[in-house]
């Protein structure tokens, strides 16, 4: 039957509610609701019951949320989450890079992007921007695996063709001719979209990055991926790398990179003439607090993002993240903020992981929410789930109260089933893949 109706407590956003305001008319609370699907869509939401014709499922109680979009996860670094004792570059030399060159052959990288995938839905998370590896078979595996699951995903074959072992390396000229063949096969086919992943300024020579901005402005629709200013060693090997350039920013500026379909991961060492120029761009930061944190990195100034007018999103960042989670990022990135003493209310981090996340990434009119005519794209989460959250739950007053004490304390747990396209694809009864 394609017309469904599940029954539940709808919360979704209807505009960007601000950094801290508790009361917001940006909030849409529909508790014990409808939501209609259509072939997939979300026809209507509404308080009464729909006729015999539909299909209906009753999650009564539940937390019904859109899916959430982590904007930024890397698909091999799966299998090195959870890595001990370094920080970021030596990080990649020891954990990270061992465990893409595995990657090279094409079936290790097919089983892991069904596997990641399915991880993903499991957290909740029904849409992300995605680095594969260096090898052009990974991004079709993930392309693959994504369009099995009619999952709407950004992902690219990472760019490198420098101070990476020589497995990883593209040969001159040759990944931008991979990336293109890939983005010809999956650029705007079964919700998928293509970015140039130039994994960051210090893996390609000045050559590849102008290859890839000349890719960028040829294809239209397509997005950027990148990392961007993550620590203070980084940024300080780049002005070494680029002494020309006034920023780290600015290399990927020159270089053609800097778009309104740019997504730059971290974006912590920044200063007010970078955050001008993203705003002018129309770029965003994919805020990745959990692996600031784990890696040492830093701590992002939200609130001056905020003030240049920076879309920011929310994004795990596993491996260097240690959680898919989102609202396990919701809850690090309200405690980095909270050092700052900016207390973010939960409508501000929700919407950095659902509407905010889409509108960042130009699919507002596709996932993020409930609107008629967006993908039925959601997750149904238990308000409560063991003794703790049971009785804070229960001592809860009013809205933001319950959802700031939910997104604080939920765990993988608390979710019930996860839906990709009207379709349930994590949670019992679940149906398994179809080969699209
Ligand atoms: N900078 C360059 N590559 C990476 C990566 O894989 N993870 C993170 N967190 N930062 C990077
Ligand atoms: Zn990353």
């Amino acid at each position: 039957m394609s017309q469904i109706a599940i029954r539940g407590d709808l919360l979704d956003l209807t505009r960007n509610p601000g950094l801290t305001a508790v009361a917001s008319d940006a909030v849409r609370w529909r508790p014990d609701n409808w939501l209609l699907i259509d072939s997939g869509v979300i026809a209507a939401v509404t308080p009464e019951a729909p006729g015999p014709d539909w299909q209906r499922i009753d999650w009564r109680g539940h937390l019904i949320l859109p899916g959430f979009i982590d904007a930024h996860v890397h698909l091999p670094q799966l299998e090195v989450i959870a890595s001990h004792g370094t920080g970021l570059l030596d990080w990649l030399e020891r954990y990270t890079f061992p465990a893409e060159l595995r990657y090279a052959d094409p079936a290790h990288a097919e089983r892991c992007a069904q596997r990641f995938l399915d991880a993903l839905l499991e957290h909740g998370t029904t849409s992300a921007a995605v680095f594969a590896t260096v090898h052009e078979a990974s991004a079709d595996a993930l392309a693959q695996a994504a369009a099995d699951r009619q999952m709407r995903v950004i992902g690219g074959k990472v760019l490198m063709d420098r101070h990476a072992p020589a497995g990883l390396l593209d040969p001159a000229g040759g990944g931008i001719e991979a990336a293109r063949r890939q983005i010809r096969r999956w650029h705007g086919r079964q919700r998928q979209s293509c970015a140039v992943t130039v994994r960051f300024a210090a893996t390609s020579t000045g050559e590849q990055l102008t290859q890839a901005g000349r890719l960028l402005a040829e294809i239209p629709d397509l997005y950027m991926q990148t990392h961007l200013a993550e620590t203070r060693d980084e940024v300080a090997w780049i002005a070494s790398l680029f002494p020309q350039a006034r920023s780290y920013l600015d290399v990927y500026a020159r270089h053609g990179l800097l778009g309104p379909r740019s997504v730059f991961a971290h974006g912590i060492w920044l200063d007010a003439a970078d955050r001008d120029a993203l705003s002018r761009a129309g770029a965003c930061i994919a805020h990745c607090p959990g692996s600031n944190l784990f890696l040492g990195s830093g701590l992002l100034d939200w609130q001056a993002l905020d003030a240049a007018a920076v879309a920011v999103s929310l994004a795990s960042d596993v491996g260097g993240g240690t959680s898919l989670l989102l609202p396990r990022a919701m809850a690090q990135a309200y405690e980095i903020q909270s050092l700052h003493g900016l207390r973010m209310s939960a409508w501000a981090l929700l919407h950095a992981a659902t509407r905010g996340a889409a509108a960042a990434l130009r699919l507002e009119h596709e996932i993020g929410s409930f609107e008629p005519g967006c993908s039925a794209d959601f997750a149904v989460w238990r308000w409560h789930e063991g003794t703790l959250q049971d009785w804070r739950q229960a001592n809860a007053r009013e809205l933001h109260e319950r959802v700031f004490a939910w997104l604080i304390l939920a765990t993988q747990s608390n979710l019930r089933e996860t839906w990709v396209h009207g379709r349930r694809v994590a949670g019992p009864g679940a149906t398994a893949p179809q080969h699209a």
